[in-house]
């Protein structure tokens, strides 16, 4: 089967069109059209190789809403015109510890999306497709593809961090994950302090259910929030003075990274040792919390905010994101 994608042939290069095939779907594959597609800031580290694991071309795009067009011959729980997204995950081994106790996320066999294959920035996606997940009908297609990706690492990473309800829960950086961050742990019954960099998010955080707001000022620290967190999420895709936030926790509060800074961490152990406080970090979320955040998120009315754009901007769509301009995911559409 011919597909039609969009690639970056080399490191922070623009997406130029890119044509390639995959073979009819074997045994549990499935393939599926692309009718909207999110861009996380994932696929902007993969663009640019940040991490040092992109092979090029780099087809990205890994929050993928679409209709199964066609399925192998083992898939029996999905069928052709079922509407489904995918996320970060193409495949894991099914089999391992991590695997059998529904972690499939922390398989040491998982393959990802857009490293180890063609993503969603396309117009067909062969997947597993025990990683292909029904979508709940009141999930619109257009802003369910976010979920995919950047809805359940946050989800996944608070109730890692041991997020249940009535805890004070902050979130660094509004951007495409922390703007749902807020909403689950708001809407979960939590009271929540964003911390942003851009004023203009202040309004729209409390719209969301944010509580309180600490605006970042450049080159400053952060002051503190009015509460000690018991959970601090960051979100954010740079380096800060995490030092500053571990004092903002309450005793065993848990500093969760979600978001990847550009520099290692580095920590004074005495801080975290007096107040017996932890750092974590969680990659997106295996199947059965998938399922879990999908239902959440139905249930809750929890939908990220998006802009779309046809897949003809993707470039323009990724500058916007590049320069934190977006409110708050960009999803690339077919027009
Ligand atoms: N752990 C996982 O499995 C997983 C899954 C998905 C994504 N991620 C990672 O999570 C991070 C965020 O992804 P995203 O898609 O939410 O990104 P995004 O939409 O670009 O949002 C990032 C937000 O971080 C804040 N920020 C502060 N300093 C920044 C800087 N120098 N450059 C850009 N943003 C800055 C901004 O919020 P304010 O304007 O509010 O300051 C921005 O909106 C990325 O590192 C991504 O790779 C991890
Ligand atoms: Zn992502
Ligand atoms: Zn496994």
């Amino acid at each position: 089967m011919q597909i039609q994608g969009l690639a970056a042939k080399k490191s922070g290069a623009k997406l130029e069109p890119y044509n390639f095939s995959v073979s009819q779907p074997q045994d549990y594959e499935c393939i599926i059209q692309v009718l909207a597609c999110g861009i996380c800031h994932s696929d902007i580290h993969i663009i640019d190789n940040d991490w040092g694991l992109s092979t090029y071309p780099v087809v990205a795009g890994h929050e993928v809403a679409g209709e199964i067009v066609e399925v192998g011959s083992q898939v029996k729980h999905l069928q052709k015109g079922d509407r489904v997204g995918v996320g970060w995950q193409r495949s894991s081994c099914l089999q391992c510890r991590d695997c059998l106790r529904g972690n499939e996320n922390l398989c040491n066999q998982n393959q990802a999306l857009i490293l180890n294959g063609a993503g969603g920035f396309a117009d067909y996606l062969a997947v597993d497709s025990r990683f292909a997940f029904p979508l709940p009908p009141e999930i619109d297609t257009k802003i369910a593809g976010p979920l995919l990706c950047g809805g359940i690492t946050v989800y996944s990473g608070l109730r890692s961090a041991g997020m249940s309800s009535g805890q004070e829960i902050g979130i660094i950086g509004v951007g495409g994950l922390g703007h749902m961050a807020v909403q689950f742990a708001s809407k979960l019954g939590n009271r929540v302090t964003v911390f942003t960099t851009s004023e203009d998010k202040a309004e729209l955080a409390s719209q969301l259910g944010a509580d309180e707001t600490v605006i970042l000022k450049k080159g400053e620290d952060p002051t503190a929030p009015s509460r000690e967190l018991d959970i601090l999420l960051s979100t954010v895709p740079t380096s800060l003075n995490w030092a500053a936030y571990i004092e903002f926790l309450a005793s065993d509060g848990t500093l969760a990274f979600v978001g990847v800074p550009d520099a290692p961490l580095t920590l004074p152990l005495f801080p975290l040792l007096l107040k017996r406080r932890r750092v974590m970090g969680s990659p997106i979320g295996g199947r059965a919390i998938m399922m879990e955040m999908l239902s959440v998120a139905a249930q809750h009315k929890i939908e990220p905010i998006v802009e779309v754009f046809p897949f003809e901007q993707a470039n323009e769509a990724i500058q916007k994101v590049r320069d934190n301009k977006i409110r708050y995911r960009a999803v690339l559409t077919v027009s």
